[in-house]
């Protein structure tokens, strides 16, 4: 062929860190049929989708097998049910939105990649080590990215001053990624950590695009939203998800708030990612739809808060094996994930072939999330009981 491609794609790592994990999974599979590899890897849930939602969706798949309830095309941003219910559950932050600031959609991931397309070349900040797609959606387009150290010496939680020092001079108009709590570290920004980002931005006319995926794991006094934080409506998009919260990773259903108020040489961000999503997204299937609201009402969010309290006490077990053999690690209490450092000084992927080769398990090397990931792993406690418990066992063995 003779057409021009995008050159950024060279820029970036053969495959994505979840698919080579899997990839390296499948070859030793093939190698050793007989083994049974255990997963903590990629963070995907494990336990059934709450009671309330299934019977949602049921009831929704009924409507669609009748001509008088049938629905087709959804409205572009989802349906007015399911906005209020957002919206609802905003107002237990003591956040109050307007529906028309909610697109509902199929995905954080999705969202967070694709919202790099209403910017042109800004600097972009991504914290290191943090969730990939960050990094790897600016790099297709070619962006200008500086690293923000999240690091030990400062607690994970890099501020705006990390950020300087970085750089090494000022900061004008970046965009800010910031996931909290963070996948992968587990640590979660307080509130002044938070409002120190969103003066920040304000300050320097920067864009925080903050990713809330993993809010249901806080058990404390931490922001749930960014727009918790005074003045966050005028610097920052949020990007949340039923994925974890509800077990939604294999039915699909997030949103993203853009406030009204956001806008930059003259255009609306939130007029832009309407007319983003209404060209490039059909909207969400009715059916998922129904499962979402009924997953965020109040017998919803109780049999939610049963699940993550599943993998909170997954994530005791992982850490206490980790405690009780030495092993530095951070996470667990506020997220499902667990954050250690590899033992003997051994490399991320190094430690990543030695627990697949002596005890069948998986985990994701740190190294995948950024170069101050390096050194450290991630487990996730996302698995059935059956399996962590094990793997634990397992883990208790080698290391
Ligand atoms: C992870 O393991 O980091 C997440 O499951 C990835 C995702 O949510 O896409």
């Amino acid at each position: 062929m003779k057409i021009r491609m995008n050159d950024n794609y060279r820029l970036l790592e053969k495959n994505y860190l979840f698919s080579e994990v899997a990839r390296r999974v499948a070859c030793y599979r093939e190698a050793h049929p007989e083994a049974r590899v255990l997963r903590l890897s990629v963070g995907d849930v494990t336990l059934p989708l709450p009671t309330v939602v299934t019977r949602a969706m049921a009831a929704a798949v009924e409507e669609m097998a009748s001509e008088e309830t049938f629905r087709g095309y959804a409205p572009e941003a989802g349906y007015d049910f399911l906005l209020e219910a957002i919206r609802s559950y905003y107002l237990r932050f003591g956040v109050e939105l307007a529906t028309s600031e909610i697109f509902a959609s199929d995905g954080a991931k999705s969202d967070v990649a694709n919202l790099s397309e209403l910017f042109g070349q800004n600097l972009v900040a991504i914290p290191d080590p943090v969730y990939p797609v960050y990094l790897d959606s600016n790099r297709m387009l070619g962006r200008e990215v500086v690293f923000v150290p999240a690091t030990e010496e400062n607690d994970y939680l890099p501020g705006p001053v990390a950020l300087e020092d970085a750089l090494g001079h000022a900061v004008e108009g970046a965009i800010i990624y910031l996931c909290s709590p963070n996948n992968p570290t587990g640590a979660v920004y307080g509130r002044a950590g938070l409002a120190a980002w969103v003066d920040f931005a304000r300050a320097t006319g920067s864009l925080i695009i903050f990713d809330s995926a993993y809010e249901a794991f806080i058990t404390g006094d931490f922001p749930h939203s960014i727009f918790e934080i005074e003045g966050a409506e005028e610097c920052a998009i949020e990007v949340a998800s039923l994925s974890k919260t509800a077990g939604f990773t294999g039915t699909r259903c997030s949103w993203t708030v853009v406030p009204e108020g956001l806008e930059a040489e003259g255009l609306s961000l939130n007029e832009m990612w309407l007319r983003r999503q209404t060209t490039k997204f059909n909207g969400v299937p009715y059916v998922v739809q129904r499962g979402a609201e009924a997953a965020l009402s109040d017998e919803g969010i109780a049999e939610c808060r049963e699940l993550v309290a599943y993998y909170r006490e997954n994530a005791q077990i992982i850490a206490s094996t980790l405690e009780e053999r030495g092993v530095a690690f951070t996470g667990g209490t506020q997220s499902p994930y667990l954050w250690l450092t590899c033992p003997g000084g051994l490399g991320s992927w190094e430690f990543f072939d030695l627990l697949l080769e002596k005890a069948q398990v998986v985990g994701t090397p740190g190294a995948g999330f950024g170069s101050f990931g390096e050194g450290h792993f991630r487990l996730t406690s996302f698995g059935s009981r059956e399996t962590t418990i094990e793997a634990c066992e397992r883990l208790r063995c080698i290391l």
